[in-house]
């Protein structure tokens, strides 16, 4: 049956997980986008209709989702036009893959609605057109997991890898309503890392991995020491130093920024400890003054899909 609308829904991720910047990220529950798209008779032409949730371009060459979707259409030899309408659960700047979740529904959305038959990895650089727009950059940690769910490993070069991830992980995402953009974050890294720091960022990755192929989400956990990312942008995030304390004293295991920030995520081990740790979260923002978005979730095994 040829279709001629789909609706697909697009996780968030967790980028970098403290020991794998720009390598590392995974899908999470929730939040998620939403993006319909329809095919038109406007060959080669794609429209963004409307967009809620957020203040966004509707300017094809200025969307992710546009670009990333024309990136696609042209690739499969621009066999009919296309308009998308986009609903944002996802805060743009808040370093849970606001950006790679558009990318990555569009480029999912337009492999389904055409039947193209590209795998997940396949789709990658033409989602990563999209996500180049919003960070100036071509690192797949938040567009890979975004196609693929699950825990994945983005290598320098070639195709990423996805490994097991810790099931037992119950993660609380504090999102500070104040935006960070990726560029911005990624201005204040250093040019250079200590041979030592980057040696000892490789053991921890080491043993994270590990942890995951053992099914030890504990392990896996107290190997989640950033060195290279983490020090440099801590400043930029609200409270960090606050918010960790108390985190960590509420039952969170580990935790960090996620990707750019100015989000954090925290890891426990069951359910009433999240809920601990959401709740005094919470209350310490209020306290401040400070807006916030908090998400209990988990890692999913399930990336883009369509949804009725
Ligand atoms: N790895 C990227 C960064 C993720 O930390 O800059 C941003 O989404």
């Amino acid at each position: 049956m040829h279709r001629t609308e789909i609706s697909v829904w697009t996780p968030a991720t967790l980028a970098n997980i403290n020991v794998g910047f720009d390598g590392l990220g995974c899908a999470l529950s929730g939040p998620g986008e939403r993006l319909v798209m329809r095919r038109t008779d406007a060959v080669g032409c794609v429209n963004i209709r409307l967009i809620e949730g957020a203040d966004l371009p509707l300017e094809t060459s200025l969307n992710v989702a546009g670009v990333a979707a024309q990136s696609l259409l042209k690739a499969l030899g621009n066999p009919c036009g296309l308009e998308l309408d986009i609903f944002k659960e996802i805060k743009p700047g808040s370093g849970i893959g606001s950006s790679a979740a558009s990318a990555a529904g569009a480029v999912f959305a337009l492999n389904a609605l055409l039947n193209a038959g590209l795998s997940p990895q396949a789709l990658l650089t033409h989602a990563l057109d999209g996500e180049a727009l919003a960070s100036g950059s071509r690192h797949a940690d938040n567009v890979a997991p975004a196609l693929m769910g699950g825990l994945v490993l983005c290598p320098p070069r070639g195709l990423p890898v996805s490994i097991p991830f810790p099931v037992d992980w119950h993660v609380v995402v504090l999102h500070p309503d104040v935006a960070i953009r990726t560029e911005d974050a990624r201005k204040v890294l250093p040019e250079n890392v200590s041979f030592k720091d980057a040696v000892d960022q490789a053991r921890w990755l080491g043993v994270f991995t590990a942890g995951c192929y053992q099914g030890d989400g504990a392990l896996a956990a107290l190997a989640l020491e950033d060195l290279l990312a983490g020090p440099h942008r801590a400043g930029l995030i609200p409270h960090f130093e606050s918010i960790r304390n108390i985190a960590m004293r509420h039952g969170a295991i580990a935790g960090g920024i996620s990707g750019s920030g100015p989000s954090t995520f925290w890891v426990t081990l069951t359910t009433d400890d999240s809920a601990q740790v959401a709740h005094e979260l919470k209350a310490f923002m209020r306290n401040e003054g400070m807006a916030c978005d908090i998400h209990q979730t988990r890692i999913s095994a399930r990336g883009s899909r369509i949804i009725e």
